[in-house]
């Protein structure tokens, strides 16, 4: 094997998209996927490429220093690609300190034993934090864009809980020598997507003749970018970007979530042999999210310009694929939903 490399939260969203990216795109790299499976985290992910002979998975919690301490002696990792995280924004609204432990403490002990590890020799070693694009604040419809210059204004626990992670990744960097990149990409939709988020949530609302809930008056804005093309940046940014940067990864795709929504109805009455209209009836406006983020919005031309990255898919085919998916995934959807999952991965990976 030519490169072992970490990556973090790779039984989840995200992460599953870029481990299976990285494991069929580099057979001569080991991956090995850092996941403690949380309630977000699902092995049935990456049933397709679990028994190649280039992936490993540890089961490990990343705010457990000690634990971390003991993977790093033993795999002696070159890089890191970092997505564990809690990502939902109400859920930290609810409940901020699970944010903080693993979003901020998580990430510290990642960093920590990555220096101790490379402190002698960095050449060739990376630590990759990815980040989000809501650690920048929100804007106002004035048709500007954040970069990579914007001054941080995190407004949820999970944009505050982001951007400290990000200041202590930049933090080891000016510190220590650390060699890291950093990238904060707008939101993403696509397969294995937990059904807590706006879009699978409301895909599995209108097959089940469920109410749709749009928070306020579903005007806020947001630039949705399909899961695979943030993978294929992240493997762009990882091989070629430089060390210290950031790169604004986004689709250039601004939808009001109810004129998201109107397009998704559309798709799903299509596809379900319903009369035109007829999922819109599921629609109901109910109380807004607190301190909701009116609009996000990115420029990526950095990463175009620089390192030759484009998103592949037009946003109405790529929601069709994510809905074809949905469609044919019924049982990954109930499993999810019921928690049944992680018993069942409890048992086999319980030490
Ligand atoms: P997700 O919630 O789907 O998955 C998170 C994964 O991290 C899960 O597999 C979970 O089990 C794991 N995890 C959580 N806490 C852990 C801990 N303490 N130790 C080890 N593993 C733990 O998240 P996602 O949507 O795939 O996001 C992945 C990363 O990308 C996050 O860092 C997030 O901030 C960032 N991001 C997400 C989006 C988006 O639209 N979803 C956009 C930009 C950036
Ligand atoms: P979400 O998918 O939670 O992502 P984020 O908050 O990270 O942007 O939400 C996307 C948008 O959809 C956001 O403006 C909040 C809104 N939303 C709803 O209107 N209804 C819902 O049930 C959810 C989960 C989100």
């Amino acid at each position: 094997m030519s490169k072992t490399l970490f990556i973090t939260g790779g039984a989840g969203f995200i992460g599953s998209h870029v481990v299976r990216l990285f494991v069929n795109k580099y057979p001569d790299y080991c991956i090995v996927n850092l996941d403690a499976l949380t309630y977000a985290g699902n092995l049935a992910n990456l049933e397709d490429i679990a028994s190649k002979p280039n992936y490993k998975f540890e089961k490990v919690d990343i705010t457990d220093f000690e634990a971390l301490k003991e993977l790093f002696a033993f795999y002696k990792p070159d890089g890191v690609v970092h997505l564990a995280a809690e990502s939902h924004v109400d859920r930290s609204i609810t409940d901020p300190f699970v944010f903080i432990r693993t979003n901020v403490l998580g990430t510290c002990n990642l960093l920590h034993c990555a220096k101790e590890l490379w402190k002698d020799n960095y050449t060739d070693k990376r630590f990759y934090h990815v980040s989000t694009d809501e650690v920048y604040g929100a804007l106002e419809f004035d048709g500007t864009f954040f970069t990579e210059e914007t001054k941080y204004d995190p407004h949820s626990p999970y944009s505050a809980s982001k951007a400290s992670s990000d200041h202590f990744v930049r933090a080891f960097h000016d510190t220590y020598g650390l060699p890291v990149v950093v990238s904060n990409c707008s939101n993403n939709y696509g397969s294995h997507h937990f059904p807590e988020k706006l879009i699978p949530l409301a895909i599995n609302n209108i097959k089940n003749n469920k109410p749709i809930p749009i928070y306020g008056k579903g005007e806020n804005v947001r630039d949705w970018l399909f899961v695979e093309d943030h993978a294929a940046a992240i493997d762009i940014i990882f091989h070629k970007g430089k060390d210290g940067q950031t790169y604004n990864i986004g689709g250039n795709n601004e939808w009001r979530n109810i004129d998201l929504i109107r397009l998704l109805c559309n798709i799903m009455d299509k596809k379900l042999g319903r009369t035109e209209g007829e999922s819109q009836q599921l629609i109901t406006f109910v109380t807004d999210r607190a301190g909701h983020d009116l609009r996000y919005a990115i420029d990526s031309s950095k990463l175009q310009n620089e390192l030759g990255w484009t998103p592949s898919l037009q946003f109405e085919e790529g929601l069709e694929k994510t809905v074809d998916w949905y469609l044919a995934n019924e049982e990954w959807v109930r499993n999810v939903t019921s928690g049944e999952y992680q018993k069942y991965y409890e048992l086999q990976y319980s030490k």
